[in-house]
């Protein structure tokens, strides 16, 4: 058997929050797997370096800064983007905000930052490719969490954000299916080395989701990058409207405070 390193070859992709930690990953697996890729974000400095690293596997990469929250920034970043690979085939929507903070602290501006770019900027970008995505089919990839599938303190903002990304997945799948549009998410458990990681776990916290993870690790960021191929690819073609959880079983073991222990790892 052959290794197959042209699952997407010809495709074009979108990805945003591209430049850096887990979406930075799947820009990286697209273009090895032969996908141009456009990568779009707030900070020239974090799309640059990654576009580089794209252009050096033989694809052709654009580095797009645009805000996520500003519609109009992300028309014309995907216009940008139609104009330079040659159409659009694939959305990965990847940009994201997160902080700890209890909901009592919480400001209204706080709560509305997260929701704007989480949730507000997940409709922007998919309402931005619609019309390039329906010439040929494609895919729109949402990446979501597994925070609020608990009451997970001090992400009442991200919960609340990344339950609507969800619920987009979930409506845009029925009502773009028929144009022969898939749209999916990967909910990530914690993954190693990232922005999100460096944010919500102290060392101690690492551990502990490390002895509570089934998986027994905390997730690579190839874990989530693995997923995010077989999504976007032809192996996924009959798959719609599903959110695939990639966090080593984690989000599962709340019932392990509640019931019988598990045994030991060996
Ligand atoms: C309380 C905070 C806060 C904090 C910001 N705010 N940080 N409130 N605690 N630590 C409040 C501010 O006081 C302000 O409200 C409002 O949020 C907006 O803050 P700004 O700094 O003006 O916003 P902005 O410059 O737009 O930045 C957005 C951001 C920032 C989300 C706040 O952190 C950011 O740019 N993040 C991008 C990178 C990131 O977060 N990556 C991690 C993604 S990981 P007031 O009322 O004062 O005006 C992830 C899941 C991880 O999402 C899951 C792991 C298991
Ligand atoms: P990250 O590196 O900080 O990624 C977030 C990206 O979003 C950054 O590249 C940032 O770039 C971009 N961004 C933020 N605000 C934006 C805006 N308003 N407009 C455009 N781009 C914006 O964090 P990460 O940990 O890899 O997280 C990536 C994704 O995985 C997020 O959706 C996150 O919610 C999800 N996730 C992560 C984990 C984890 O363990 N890390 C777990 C579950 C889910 P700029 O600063 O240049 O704008």
């Amino acid at each position: 058997m052959t290794f197959q390193a042209d699952l997407l070859f010809g495709r074009t992709a979108l990805i945003t929050g591209g430049g850096t930690g887990i979406c930075r990953g799947i820009a990286l697996a697209l273009a090895a797997h032969g996908c141009d890729v456009a990568i779009m974000s707030r900070s020239a400095e974090h799309l640059a370096p990654t576009a580089d690293e794209i252009r050096a596997t033989g694809r052709r990469a654009v580095a797009v800064p645009a805000d996520v929250r500003d519609p109009a920034a992300v028309e014309a970043a995907v216009t940008r983007t139609v104009e330079e690979l040659g159409g659009l085939d694939i959305l990965v929507n990847g940009a994201a905000g997160n902080f700890l903070c209890l909901a009592e602290q919480l400001s209204p501006n706080g709560f509305g930052a997260v929701v704007d770019i989480d949730l507000k900027g997940t409709f922007h970008c998919s309402k931005a490719v619609l019309p390039h995505l329906k010439k040929n089919g494609g895919v729109v990839l949402n990446i979501s969490a597994t925070l609020h599938y608990l009451g997970t303190p001090a992400q009442l903002h991200v919960a609340a954000a990344k339950a609507g990304v969800d619920a987009l997945t979930r409506v845009l799948a029925v009502e773009w299916g028929p144009y022969g549009i898939r749209v999916n998410g990967i909910a990530p458990g914690p993954i190693a080395d990232t922005e999100g990681v460096r944010r919500l776990l102290d060392d101690a916290a690492k551990q502990r989701a490390e002895k509570t993870t089934p998986l027994q690790r905390l997730g690579l960021i190839k874990d989530v990058s693995d997923a995010a191929l077989f999504l976007c690819s032809k192996a996924a073609s009959y798959i719609t409207g599903v959110t695939l959880v990639v966090d080593g079983g984690l989000w599962l073991t709340s019932s392990r405070h509640a019931f019988a222990a598990p045994p030991e790892a060996p």
